[in-house]
């Protein structure tokens, strides 16, 4: 059979094999939020010839209309005649932190890309590299180690979304036998940046590299078995030296199954911080498809990863940025378009409410829900285990792009953050790679493994499935309103 996109060439397309897997294997498509199971609908398609019958999946995601036009879904749809496809998804969003509240990084980095080529290496000190490989994201940078001064970045989207964009739909890959793609696809990515570097006449001395403890299995090709149901055991949480275009690559210890590399980074760069402001107790937070957190105190902390989904990352169906949602939502309450079950209102129940521009349905403010009952259970629990009250914490630093996008009011009125955290939430950029720097200047000063370790073991992980009061609170932060711990 044949199958032509449009304006994208014509393809063969083998009995049983879906339009998405066709598209991936063209680079036509790179992503899909669900690893292609139908439920996420970013594969939409429109079959301008040949359409197969709708699906149960696709009167879901489409209405009577939209169905009678063609609309599709391409992880699903194995059209059984020729066919013509016109990709009818959005182009992704692409916001990448980079910034990571190191010395010089105030210009953007395609800027600095375009400066590298002007630059002499000789200007420069002993260089490194710093990476945080993301589920979502991976950015590297090459710093000055003396001064943390960057002289240029890299960024991209992870190419393991093509196998889902959650780290359970890629474990599932992995476990199926592709393992060795997931790995490879990011090693190259890797080495395509510091080869870059290195052909400009740079010579970093070593790379290390932040991710969570997924991510980092996935690229030292290790079982991700271990971490794909409980009690969720890691092959290693310790530091691991590999290659990456030659160069010794750390990749930096984690503390558990949840809370991988990046936190143990983020960890490092927020009690700097701490030490500097003069702050005792303060809860970092990372808000991405992992919502990963840790409340620290002078000697102890606790800290844990909870399940957000994609909620905080392009909104459930509505491709909008989380910060953006949450702001939208927190407005729609305020002007009762919604109430604080988060029904939407009889009038635009059906086919959802525009504000700004952006249509939002019932289903994603049900997204924003789960996401942000997580965060708050999750939040209560950490509480709870360190035996701290809220008033207590002095700062709640904010990691990623999040952060700074944040609105903290909003946060607050739809029951995101506890109301008594107003005026204590700050932002700090992209803690993996300001901590990934600090983790270098330790290893140069052979004290890695020392700090690491000191911090490992005053360090608690827990998982929050199995706590009770995660539960019980999950529950009832699912409502949309001002919460008080
Ligand atoms: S719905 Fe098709 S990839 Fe998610």
């Amino acid at each position: 059979m044949q199958m032509v996109v449009k304006n994208g060439g014509a393809f063969s397309l083998n009995a049983g094999e879906s339009v998405l897997s066709v598209l991936k294997k063209r680079n036509l498509a790179t992503f899909s939020n669900c690893g292609g199971h139908g439920t996420c609908g970013k594969c939409a398609v429109r079959f301008l010839k040949g359409a197969p019958l709708p699906l149960p999946a696709d009167r879901k995601r489409f209405s009577p209309s939209q169905l009678r036009e063609g609309y599709r879904l391409a992880c699903l749809a194995k059209p059984a005649q020729d066919c013509i496809v016109e990709m009818a998804f959005e182009k992704e969003r692409e916001f990448i932190l980079t910034s990571s509240a190191l010395p010089s990084d105030a210009l953007s980095s395609q800027m600095k890309s375009q400066v590298l080529l002007r630059e002499d290496p000789k200007q420069y000190g002993k260089t490194f590299v710093i990476a945080d490989l993301g589920t979502t994201t991976i950015v590297l940078q090459l710093v000055e180690a003396e001064s943390g001064r960057v002289i240029d970045t890299y960024r991209a989207l992870n190419p393991q979304r093509q196998y889902g964009s959650d780290v359970i739909s890629r474990m599932e890959h992995a476990l199926s036998g592709m393992d060795h793609l997931l790995a490879d696809c990011v090693h190259y990515l890797l080495e395509g940046a510091v080869e870059k570097w290195l052909q400009a006449g740079f010579s970093p001395l070593f790379v290390v590299l932040a991710g969570n403890t997924v991510m980092d299995h996935l690229l030292l090709h290790m079982d991700v078995s271990g971490l794909s149901h409980a009690p969720f055991t890691p092959v290693t949480t310790d530091q691991v030296v590999t290659d990456i275009a030659m160069l010794k690559c750390y990749v930096m210890p984690g503390i558990s199954a949840f809370v991988g590399g990046d936190i143990m980074a983020g960890m490092l760069s927020v009690r700097e911080q701490m030490q500097k402001e003069q702050v005792e107790k303060a809860l970092l937070i990372d808000l991405g498809t992992n919502g990963e957190m840790a409340l620290i105190d002078k000697d102890r902390t606790v800290c844990t990863a909870t399940a957000a989904g994609p909620a905080f990352e392009g909104g459930a169906s509505a491709n909008v940025p989380g910060t953006d949602m949450i702001a939208l939502v927190a407005r729609m309450l305020s002007g009762g378009i919604i109430d604080e079950t988060g029904l939407i209102c009889e009038e635009y129940f059906h086919n959802g409410v525009t504000v700004d521009h952006v249509c939002i349905r019932q289903e994603d403010v049900r997204g924003l829900q789960i996401a942000k009952a997580a965060v708050y259970a999750g939040i209560h629990v950490l509480l709870e285990t360190a035996g701290c009250k809220v008033e207590e914490l002095e700062r709640v630093y904010l990691a990623g792009g999040f952060g700074y996008l944040l609105d903290g009011e909003s946060a607050i009125r739809i029951g995101l953050l506890p109301a008594q955290l107003r005026g204590k939430i700050t932002a700090v950029g992209n803690t993996a790679l300001s901590g990934a720097y600090l983790y270098g200047k330790l290893l140069l000063a052979q004290r890695a493994e020392e700090k690491t370790a000191a911090i490992k073991k005053q360090t608690e992980s827990i998982n929050l499935a199995e706590q009770d009061a995660f539960q019980a609170c999950y529950l009832q932060a699912m409502s949309l309103t001002e919460m008080a711990e």
